[in-house]
Order: C-alpha cells, then sequence, then structure tokens
C-alpha cells in the first residue's frame, strides 16, 4: 500500500512527546512490511535539521488557499530515520513555522489549519494517489472533512481516511468562524451531526469532525479506547466525545502503541556506560552505581532500590501523586530520581521548590528538565518506575522500563492497563504479571503498590530478578501494533471497492 502520514510531530526531528514516536515508530514498522511510507511535516525552523539526511528543496511551488488567497509553499524532503518525509514550509506572512517552538502559539488554530490544507495540496498538485492517509491529532484533523468536502470533488477521493486521537484532552475546539480560513464551509459543518462542539454549542471541534469524517478512527490502546466512549470517570473519559465516538463506534478502535526497539535497547544503547542484557544484569548494577555518583547521590547501600519517573509534569500524569511517591520512597528506604519539566508555572515552581528541599540529600535528586541521555541512564539505573497518571492514552515510558528491566508501578488505567499487569492479581496468567498496579489514583492507591513493590524487591531478590528478566524478554516492537493497523487499512479499502461496484 501507499500510506501518507500527515503529522505535527515525528520523532527524533520534530519531538514533543509520545506522538513524535508513535509517528516514526508506526512508519517503519509499515515500512518494513513492504509498504510505500511517506510523511508530511511542518518545516519547523526549530526542528533538529542535523537528523535529517538528503535534505532538499524540491522544485515546485505547491499554491494553497487560505483566507481567500493563494498562498506559496516550498516543499522540502528529506530521509528522516530511513522514512521519506516532505516539509512544507509556508510563504505566508504570519511565519506559521518560524516561531522557536512547535506548539503553544496564540495562532495554532490558523497554523495548522494552513497545514492540513497544505498537505492535501500537496499530494493532489504531485500527482500522488495514497491509497491511506493517515493523520494524527487535532492539527491534522482538518484533513479529513477537507479530503471529503473540499477534495473529492476534484476528482481527488480515492484514499482512505485514518485519524489517530492520541489523547482526547486536546481536541482544538475553536470559535466556528474560525473554521473558514482553510476553505472548509462552515454553515455546512458547525451542526451537531458534524462539527459542532457537544458543549459549547458556538464552537467547532476538529477532533469531532475527523471522527465524523474519517473512514478509520483510532486510538492509542483499547482501554482508553473504552474509556473514551464513556462519561468522566476519575477525569478519565471521552472529554465531551463519548455520545460521538458510541455514535462512531463501528469504525473506532484502540491499538496499543508500540516502541522502537532500535531506539531502545539496554544491549546496544549507546547512551550507556554499561550495555546490558537480561543474562547479564551485574551491567544494570554498574549503571545505577554510575548515575548515582554522577548525580551526587548516596552509594553507602549498593542493594538500596532506585526509583525512577520520567515524564511531562501535567496534570494528566498524576503531579500531585508524583510529589507523594518522593516522600513515599524515602519512607520505603529507597532512592528517587525524577526527570521531567511542567509547561506549566504554578507546578514547574513547586518542582522547583522540592528540588531545592533535596538539593543535597543523599537519596533524592529532581531534575527538572528534557535530557535525552539522562532519560537512557535512568531507565538503566532504577529498579522500579512510577507512572502514577490519572488518565494515559498509551503511555510508552511502561514499556521502556520493562524493556531496561525497571519494573513498573502504574495506575490502572488508558495503556497502562493494556501493558502492566499486577504481580498479586491472581486473576491474571503468571506469566503476564510483570508490575505493580493501583486503580483509584489517591496517595494510599500508590503507597499500597510501592509497598509491595518494596516489599518483594528487598525480601526476595530471586523472584524480583525472575521479574526483571521476563519484563526484559517481553516484545513490545510495533510488529504486531503494526499488523493491527495494515488490517484496518486493507478492511476499509476492500470496503471501499465493494461499494463502489
Ligand atoms: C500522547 C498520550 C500518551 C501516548 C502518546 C502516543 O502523548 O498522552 O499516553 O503514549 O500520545 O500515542
Amino acid at each position: 500500500l501507499h500510506i501518507v502520514h500527515i503529522a505535527a510531530e515525528m520523532a527524533p526531528v520534530a519531538k514533543v512527546g509520545g506522538l513524535g514516536d508513535v509517528v516514526s515508530g508506526l512508519s517503519k514498522a509499515l515500512q518494513k512490511r513492504g509498504h510505500l511510507v511517506e510523511i508530511i511535516l511542518p518545516k519547523y525552523d526549530c526542528m533538529n535539521h542535523d537528523l535529517i539526511s538528503d535534505l532538499k528543496e524540491l522544485d515546485m511551488t505547491v499554491h494553497s488557499y487560505f483566507d481567500g488567497q493563494q498562498f506559496g509553499n516550498k516543499i522540502w524532503v528529506g530521509i528522516v530515520a530511513g522514512l521519506p518525509v516532505y516539509f512544507i514550509e509556508p510563504h505566508h506572512p504570519g511565519k506559521f513555522f518560524w516561531r522557536g517552538q512547535y506548539y503553544g502559539e496564540h495562532d495554532d488554530f490558523k497554523r495548522f489549519s494552513f497545514f492540513s490544507r497544505a498537505a492535501l495540496e500537496l499530494l493532489f498538485q504531485s500527482g500522488k494517489k495514497p491509497d491511506i492517509i493517515h493523520c494524527h491529532d487535532w492539527q491534522t484533523a482538518f484533513v479529513p472533512p477537507l479530503y471529503w468536502d473540499v477534495y473529492s470533488s476534484k476528482g481527488f477521493n480515492s484514499a482512505r481516511i485514518c485519524f489517530t486521537c492520541h489523547n482526547f484532552e486536546y481536541q482544538g475546539v475553536s470559535p466556528a468562524s474560525e473554521l473558514a480560513s482553510c476553505g472548509l464551509d462552515v454553515h455546512h459543518l458547525h451542526r451537531p451531526d458534524r462539527m459542532q462542539d457537544n458543549s459549547s454549542h458556538e464552537r467547532i471541534n476538529p477532533v469531532k469532525g475527523a471522527v465524523v469524517y474519517s473512514n478509520i478512527v483510532t486510538t492509542v490502546s483499547p482501554t482508553y479506547a473504552q474509556e473514551v466512549r464513556t462519561a468522566e470517570v476519575f477525569v478519565t473519559g471521552g472529554r465531551g466525545l463519548h455520545e460521538t465516538l458510541n455514535f462512531h463506534s463501528r469504525k473506532f478502535v484502540g491499538i496499543l502503541n508500540g516502541i522502537d526497539t532500535d531506539a531502545w535497547n539496554p544491549a546496544t544503547d549507546s547512551f550507556l556506560k554499561y550495555q546490558y542484557s537480561a543474562d547479564d544484569l551485574q551491567a544494570k548494577e554498574e549503571n545505577k552505581a554510575a548515575l548515582r555518583k554522577h548525580l551526587g547521590l548516596s552509594s553507602a547501600n549498593a542493594s538500596q532500590p532506585l526509583v525512577g519517573c520520567i515524564t511531562r509534569l501535567v496534570p494528566q500524569k498524576g503531579v500531585h501523586l508524583i510529589r507523594h511517591a518522593i516522600y513515599q520512597t524515602l519512607e520505603l528506604g529507597g532512592q528517587f530520581i525524577l526527570l521531567g519539566s511542567s509547561p506549566v508555572t504554578h507546578i514547574q515552581r513547586e518542582f522547583e521548590e522540592i528540588s531545592n528541599h533535596f538539593q543535597n540529600h543523599p537519596h533524592v535528586r529532581l531534575i527538572l528538565s528534557y535530557d535525552d541521555a539522562l532519560s537512557h541512564a535512568i531507565f538503566a539505573a532504577s529498579d522500579m518506575f512510577v507512572i502514577p497518571s490519572i488518565f494515559e492514552p498509551c503511555g510508552l515510558t511502561q514499556m521502556i522500563a520493562m524493556r531496561y528491566g525497571s519494573v513498573p508501578i502504574a495506575r490502572r488505567t488508558g495503556g497502562l492497563n493494556d501493558s502492566v499487569f499486577d504481580v498479586d492479581d491472581d486473576a491474571i496468567p503468571v506469566q503476564v504479571r510483570n508490575g505493580f498496579t493501583f486503580l483509584v489514583p489517591d496517595e494510599q492507591g500508590l503507597s499500597g503498590a510501592m509497598k509491595r513493590g518494596f516489599k518483594l524487591y528487598m525480601r526476595n531478590p530471586d523472584a524480583w530478578r525472575d521479574l526483571v528478566q521476563k519484563n526484559m524478554a517481553i516484545d513490545f516492537s510495533w510488529d504486531s501494533s503494526s499488523a493491527q493497523y495494515e488490517q484496518l487499512y486493507e478492511n476499509s479499502l476492500a470496503r471501499a471497492r465493494k461499494s463502489s461496484r
């Protein structure tokens, strides 16, 4: 198949969060399965250009409509992670992708509705006829309605459209009038069964539009797909879209993400001082000793457990529980390392205070920034990894942690519920049990799971080693998930062929 992904992020060139990892991970896996996979991204000034090989400007200008006018776009092409990527550079006075950051601009709606239109225009003008156009999150949610409402009348209609929502918290809800800029018909779309937001009726909701207009809608784990079809429970839920998702449930599925098992491999990871595998756990211990030294933590007790946490500090991730995990770890006699930062000022400030408080503490270190190399070192050094998310569409760190032999302590929600299975839960087959989980998102719930983890670690080192080794052998690659996407694509194309006959 010819598959084109349209997205706002792609790791490693333009990555903010898990979305970037998924776009490249899924694309690579589909390419490996023999498909022609191409990606379209904005040409951000802040991208890591060193990670693009053979970047060159194409000898074509793609004209695309916006606010009643045509604007030229320069098109660049290069190779990222072995995949062909097209970068769109708009010649628009708004300098949409020359902002020094990816998101968080006052005009994000304009920036990305422009991009969605220009991406389709690139396909149309270059004569590409992909079988599948796969878009991701609200930034490219304009693609499905544009494709069927604007482009299909130009004879550009042979593709099936797949939309993946990585987080229903972000739906791009905006005043209806904004929609017209990219050429969508507000009167036609501002209706309850199309793009009208379910709670603020004068607004439109791009993610809702994508759900209505796509042939295939996915999210990033089976449990989250269930959760978003209900009204809020513990704040997990469809964020107002549950009725829409229920109405369209036949085309909606949850597929658990994989991780890039080449980039995340303790046996070859060049960020690590000591590479290791399941049958050489001594080297994992050496990474722990090295990291303690590097961060100035006490090494007096070699077998003192080290708890890691790597996360963006946003409410979704359970910040109050992360704070609690620090104190609980100390109480249980462990060491704690947090790596992460917050885009929310008061949260960042709160953690800066905690960090200062523990500045020279022998057992706690907070590093409030993003540091790729350090993240690898923490996965390798830690014995346990806490992920107390309030909701979590998929979550990738629990899988990386397990691959590095760090046992997850996680709340049973979304993708965590589909990948972390409690060691003490008799309802789960023994061979898949791999971590410690809790359901109620409060301090008591988290403490209970942590206490059970510490108990096993301290009282039964043999059982702990078996658990670590078992976890390191779990297959978290994209192999099976990419096969599921392929199946969805094929089924949708087959249905289209059948109905056109
Ligand atoms: C979003 C979600 C996260 C998921 C990622 C990739 O960042 O919050 O749970 O793993 O997208 O799909």
